[in-house]
C-alpha cells in the first residue's frame, strides 16, 4: 500500500511519523474518513469542510489547500487502485522534538499529514445492513467537544469492546439520559412517518452522513424530528438506524436486548440506505 506522509508518497513500511508527534504524545490531532465507491469520493467537500473548522477550533493550520487535499485523496485512491474502501486522513500539531503541553509555535512547528486508504471491496453490500445491528447503550464519559473530530477515540474503543462483550455490534452513548450519539456514528429513531436524531450541538459530531440522509429524508416526504431522545423511548421505536461515512445509514433491530419491531431492518431505514446510495455514488 501507498501511504502519504508530509508531501511524499511512500510504501507503508517505509512512511514514519516522530515519536514526539502531538497526536502520538497527546491525542493533539484531527481526522477524516471519506468513503470511496466505485474509484468516486463521496462527499469529499462535506469532510474537508469539517476538516477545517476542526482545525481552526482548535487553532491548528491547515497542513495544505483544501484543493490540494483533494488531489491527494485522488492520487492515492488511483495508486492503491481502490474501487470501493475508504481514506483515512489525520492531521496533528506536529512535533516540537520534545513533551510539552503547552502548543509549539506554529510559524516554527508545522502539522503532520498522514493519509491512508483501506480496500473494502463491496463496502456498500454489508450483509449487516440487510441483517441489522444489535446495540447496547453506554454512559457517555467523553469531553464535552465532540463536534471536533479529534484522534482521541480510547472511550469509543472501548464502548465498542463492552458491545462486543455482550454480544452486540454497537454501543450508543447516554447522558443525562438521553442518547447523545453512537460510538463512531449519529443514532436515529424512526416513528411512524418521523425520523428523530438529537439536534446539533458541541455535545455530538456534525456528520456528514447526517447532513446529507436528513436533507434526503425531507425530500422524500419523511417528517425530520431534531430533538433529544431517552434509551426508553428508542426500545418502544417502530426503528432505527445510524448513519456515518464508513457504514452509510444502517439499521438496528436491537436496543439493549429488545427487539424492534420484528426484528429485521425497518422499511424506512433500508428506503433512507437506498436513497443515500443511489444519490451520493
Ligand atoms: N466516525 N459520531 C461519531 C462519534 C463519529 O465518530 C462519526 C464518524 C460520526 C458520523 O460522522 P460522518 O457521517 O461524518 O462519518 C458520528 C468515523 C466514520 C470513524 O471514526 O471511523
Amino acid at each position: 500500500r501507498i501511504v502519504y506522509v508530509n508531501g511524499e508518497y511512500l510504501p507503508e513500511e517505509e512512511a514514519t511519523v516522530s515519536i514526539f508527534d502531538r497526536a502520538f504524545l497527546m491525542g493533539d490531532g484531527v481526522y477524516e474518513v471519506t468513503s470511496v465507491l466505485g474509484g468516486k469520493l463521496i462527499d469529499f467537500d462535506g469532510h474537508a469542510k469539517r476538516l477545517a473548522r476542526s482545525l481552526s477550533e482548535l487553532d491548528m493550520a491547515e497542513p495544505c489547500t483544501m484543493d490540494e487535499l483533494l488531489q491527494i485523496h485522488r492520487e492515492l485512491v488511483a495508486r492503491n487502485e481502490i474501487t470501493d474502501g475508504l481514506v483515512y486522513l489525520q492531521v496533528s500539531r506536529g512535533s516540537a522534538g520534545d513533551r510539552d503541553f503547552v502548543f509549539p509555535d506554529p510559524e516554527v512547528v508545522k502539522p503532520t499529514l498522514v493519509l491512508f486508504t483501506q480496500n473494502k471491496p463491496g463496502l456498500d453490500k454489508d450483509p449487516k445492513a440487510l441483517k441489522g445491528t444489535k446495540i447496547i447503550t453506554v454512559p457517555d464519559i467523553r469531553w464535552h467537544r465532540r463536534d471536533i473530530k479529534t484522534v482521541q477515540l480510547l472511550y469509543p474503543s472501548m464502548a465498542k469492546m463492552m458491545a462486543k462483550k455482550a454480544g452486540c455490534d454497537d454501543a450508543w452513548l447516554v447522558e443525562d439520559g438521553f442518547i447523545t450519539e453512537g460510538s463512531s456514528n449519529n443514532a436515529y429513531i424512526v416513528k411512524g412517518n418521523k425520523i428523530i436524531t438529537r439536534e446539533l450541538s458541541n455535545d455530538i459530531l456534525h456528520g456528514i452522513t447526517r447532513a446529507a440522509v436528513l436533507r434526503f429524508a425531507a425530500e422524500a416526504q419523511y417528517e425530520v424530528e431534531e430533538r433529544n431522545f431517552t434509551p426508553e423511548e428508542a426500545t418502544q421505536a417502530d426503528e432505527a438506524f445510524t448513519t456515518s461515512a464508513s457504514a452509510f445509514v444502517m439499521p438496528v433491530v436491537e436496543i439493549d436486548g429488545v427487539t424492534l419491531g420484528d426484528g429485521t431492518p425497518g422499511s424506512v431505514s433500508l428506503r433512507l440506505r437506498e436513497i443515500y446510495l443511489d444519490e451520493m455514488k
